[in-house]
């Protein structure tokens, strides 16, 4: 919601010509244009003069992010890679996160620009609160926290202790990051949380979050679905976010940042990657990752947005979602949920993170005590 206003809440729904993606065409998770889609604007967010063919240069020309500090998860690879270089690129010092300390070493070194690695693997939770608990030794305030990393489509049902992997991995790593790294985006002058979702959030169940069915026995296992389970949670997380930051400077939004050809097309089947390697140059839907990265860059750092919160953007630009994006009560519960979920390491609960970081537990270990089941 805009911080005057707080009207986010009540905005229009989005009804869009299409769905979803053929599978053929879709390394991407967001809709075929086979029918332009009516696109309905938020009340009170300024437009800007970008769009879909914007790149992240373009996006941040002549703005000067010396003194800021950016998080990036995802850094190594795609949009979270070229974010993270265009952000370098313009001053701000840039903590790229990725898997593996020698994942996020070599892509921060291959930018030009300040940048510091660290290492977490988001369906490993004791490494993002050991991630985070570094990002925090450094004591600077995070003016952008990008939460870029995820997967799609992953071909069969997979469970990380029990609940679906998307979901773990997209939505609750990153729930983990949030909660232990809030102090310091608050402490920003105005810290801004960007959330990297997808309009595949259209491929959820109807019904929206699963809350009774979390491992992901919710039906017949289809790819997208799991996947745009995912990503409306990315939606939601950023929705209740925004409320919980309520007058504060800070502010959080959540993009979908096109259809590009990157590495999260890696589950497909070999033919599909084969067919958008060769033709999504060509196909009009398609964007590069220097324009792909465009709309996360622009939502971190677009000085018309410092009270901008609560909104979803597609093409440099808010657009209203709709549908279960913009239920303030399913929101509100997957946040207690995934309070639950993640408890034993939140900055709430009593630490349980171990200190050496060179051997870190893994999550699929049984939960501490503590930990609320997911089923109820
Ligand atoms: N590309 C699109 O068309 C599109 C459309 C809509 C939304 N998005 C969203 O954009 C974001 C970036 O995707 P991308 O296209 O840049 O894909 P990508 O090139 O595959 O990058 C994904 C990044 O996430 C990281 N990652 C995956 N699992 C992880 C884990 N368990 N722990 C830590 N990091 C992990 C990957 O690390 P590894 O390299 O080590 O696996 C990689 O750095 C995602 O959230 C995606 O859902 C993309």
């Amino acid at each position: 919601m805009s911080k005057d206003t707080q009207s986010g809440l009540s905005r229009r729904h989005l009804f869009t010509g299409t769905t979803a993606l053929v599978a053929a065409t879709s390394l991407s998770a967001c809709g075929g244009d086979e029918e332009a889609p009516l696109i309905i604007r938020p009340d009170g967010v300024p437009m800007s003069n970008f769009g879909k063919e914007s790149t992240a240069e373009e996006v941040t020309a002549g703005l000067d992010l010396s003194g800021k500090t950016a998080v990036i998860t995802g850094c190594n690879s795609g949009l979270g890679y070229e974010t993270m270089r265009v952000l370098a690129s313009r001053g701000a010092h840039v903590f790229g996160v990725a898997r593996s300390m020698e994942k996020a070493t070599d892509a921060c070194n291959s930018v030009v620009g300040t940048t510091t690695p660290f290492a977490g693997d988001l369906e490993q939770f004791e490494t993002m609160a050991v991630c985070a608990d570094a990002i925090g030794a450094t004591g600077a305030p995070i003016d952008m926290l990008i939460l870029n990393a995820g997967v799609m489509a992953l071909p069969e049902l997979q469970q990380v202790n029990g609940i679906e992997r998307h979901f773990v991995i997209n939505h609750l790593g990153h729930f983990i990051l949030a909660n232990r790294l809030m102090e310091q985006v608050k402490s920003a002058s105005q810290g801004r949380f960007v959330t990297v979702g997808s309009q595949g959030y259209m491929w959820a169940p109807d019904t929206g979050i699963q809350f009774d069915n979390l491992d992901g026995a919710w039906g017949e296992y289809v790819p997208n679905t799991a996947y745009g389970h995912s990503k409306l949670a990315n939606g939601l997380f950023s929705l209740e976010l925004a409320r919980r930051l309520g007058e504060s400077t800070a502010t959080a939004n959540v993009i979908h940042p096109g259809v590009i050809n990157t590495n999260l097309g890696r589950h497909y089947p070999s033919y599909i990657r084969i067919f958008a390697n060769l033709f999504s140059w060509a196909l009009p839907f398609f964007k590069t990752v220097e324009a792909g990265a465009a709309t996360e860059t622009y939502a971190a750092t677009a000085p018309g947005l410092s009270e901008i919160s609560g909104f979803y953007f597609e093409d440099c630009n808010p657009v209203v979602a709709g549908q279960n994006m913009e239920n303030a009560a399913m929101a509100e519960r997957l946040w207690t949920v995934s309070e639950g979920l993640t408890q034993p390491y939140l900055v709430s609960s009593a630490s349980v993170v171990d200190t050496d970081i060179s051997a870190p537990r893994t999550w699929a270990e049984p939960m501490p005590s503590g930990a609320v089941p997911f089923r109820k």
